[in-house]
């Protein structure tokens, strides 16, 4: 894929639906009682890998090509997959669903594409096991996973990891356990998993970092538009922002406050941004956003604010040489264990432009007021890095070519010609 630097980035969009609320309202309407029916659903191949795993355990389900799924709940008990239950690309399936599986009366195989069959899954695994469970891994913990489940055990848990997809993992794994399940976590990540038990009639405490479920509540089928995917704008806003005279509106936005922070950092580099006809949904926070572009400052993301921006680092980083101050990254260490080393492969593809860039161990330093030039840049087969190389291709002297630009379709497939459509040259 070529692109081309742009003059400004103006238009109004929608986006389609958040991937991680997407995951979570498929899995559960699985296991609910009644028909879900939902709109928006996410068109990432991520969450089309979660509605073939739910299908192939036993989950009537039929997706439209205009978003729309409806899904014919089976009520706490799946049938067993018969076969190895492909999560391709998605952390977030073999996680979550992970945790529902440790819950089912057989046995169940677990894959995933060569990215996924690099990351780590200790973090789910220590939990469910001290809840019941049987699983067994390849080596270092990683996929592919055997999962016997049985009746659990309620747990007290306390998370080292700063992970939704952990937190998520043990409270769906919490509805089949004897007791009240407790999982802390060391920083507030994105409560979706919350909110969505909720929204299928769930009973949740919550406090502080802390979040309850006790075991045996049966869920209710639910009516929804999934909310537009904030990560997936984050392009966009960043784009918009870069060009003084830019005016992007995005509508339908997920404005949830554990997901949002990226507008908050925005405002703190100088970009004019307002957010109107905010209207909560199933729990989540919908609204309009306006951004107008401006001339960019410095920013310092760490410790729990790393954590909230996790998917928006890469985009960020990105822009981070044409601001005036540059970005530094800190306590960001979880991003080499994301799709791909994100930490290496942005500063690789920074460099590959002309930037300078300091890799750290758990971070990056990119000093601002840099020209970047076009070049090859590699995806490395994550769609976060080949969308923000896109967005760092727009201020660049020349054209980029990003190698393997196909992956953005694992959360985004519209992504490059809604980009077109906003682009001014
Ligand atoms: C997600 C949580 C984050 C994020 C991923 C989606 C979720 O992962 O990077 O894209 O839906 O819970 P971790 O839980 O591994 O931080």
């Amino acid at each position: 894929m070529l692109m081309a630097p742009a003059r400004a980035v103006s238009g109004a969009i929608r986006l389609p639906g958040d991937k991680s609320i997407s995951h979570r309202y498929a899995m559960l309407g699985a296991i609910a009682e009644g028909t879900t029916r939902l709109q928006n659903y996410s068109t990432g191949r991520d969450c089309a890998s979660t509605l073939a795993c739910m299908r192939a355990l036993g989950a009537e389900i039929k997706a439209g090509d205009d978003g729309s799924v409806e899904i014919k709940g089976r009520g706490p008990v799946l049938s067993h997959a018969g076969a190895a239950l492909d999560c391709g690309n998605s952390g977030s399936t073999i996680r979550m669903l992970s945790g529902i599986l440790a819950g089912q009366q057989f046995t169940s195989e677990l894959t995933g594409d060569e990215s996924l069959s690099r990351r780590p899954m200790a973090r789910i695994i220590k939990p469910l096991t001290a809840m019941g469970a049987t699983i067994t891994a390849g080596e270092g913990d990683r996929p592919p996973l055997r999962i016997t489940g049985r009746r659990l055990k309620a747990l007290d848990y306390e998370t080292p990891v700063a992970s939704a997809q952990v937190k998520t993992c043990v409270l769906f794994a919490g509805l089949f356990a004897d007791g009240e399940t407790r999982v802390t976590e060391p920083v507030t990540t994105r409560d979706h998993g919350e909110l969505a038990l909720s929204a299928f009639g769930a009973e949740i405490k919550r406090n502080g970092k802390s979040t309850s479920i006790r075991g045996g509540q049966g869920l209710r089928a639910i009516e929804a538009t999934v909310p537009g995917d904030i990560s997936s704008a984050a392009f966009f806003v960043c784009a918009a922002a870069l060009f003084p005279g830019s005016h992007l509106r995005v509508s339908g936005l997920l404005m949830n406050p554990t997901r949002a922070r990226l507008l908050d950092v925005m405002i703190q580099l100088g970009a004019q941004i307002s957010v109107e006809s905010l209207e909560e949904h199933h729990g989540e926070l919908v609204g309009t956003v306006k951004v107008a572009g401006g001339n960019l400052k410095g920013a310092a993301i760490a410790g729990a604010e790393t954590a909230a921006l996790i998917d928006e680092i890469p985009v960020l980083a990105a822009i981070a040489p044409y601001t005036s101050q540059g970005i530094e990254i800190r306590d960001a260490r979880e991003l080499r264990v994301k799709e791909s080393d994100r930490i290496a492969t942005i500063a690789a593809n920074l460099r590959a432009m002309g930037a300078e860039v300091e890799e750290r161990e758990d971070g990056l330093s990119i000093p601002g007021g840099q020209s970047l030039h076009g070049a090859m840049v590699d995806s490395h087969g994550d769609h976060r890095i080949a969308m923000a190389f896109a967005i760092a291709a727009l201020r660049a002297q020349g054209e980029t070519e990003i190698k393997g630009a196909d992956a953005a379709a694992v959360s985004y497939p519209s992504f490059f010609s809604t980009l077109e459509n906003i682009v001014q040259r």
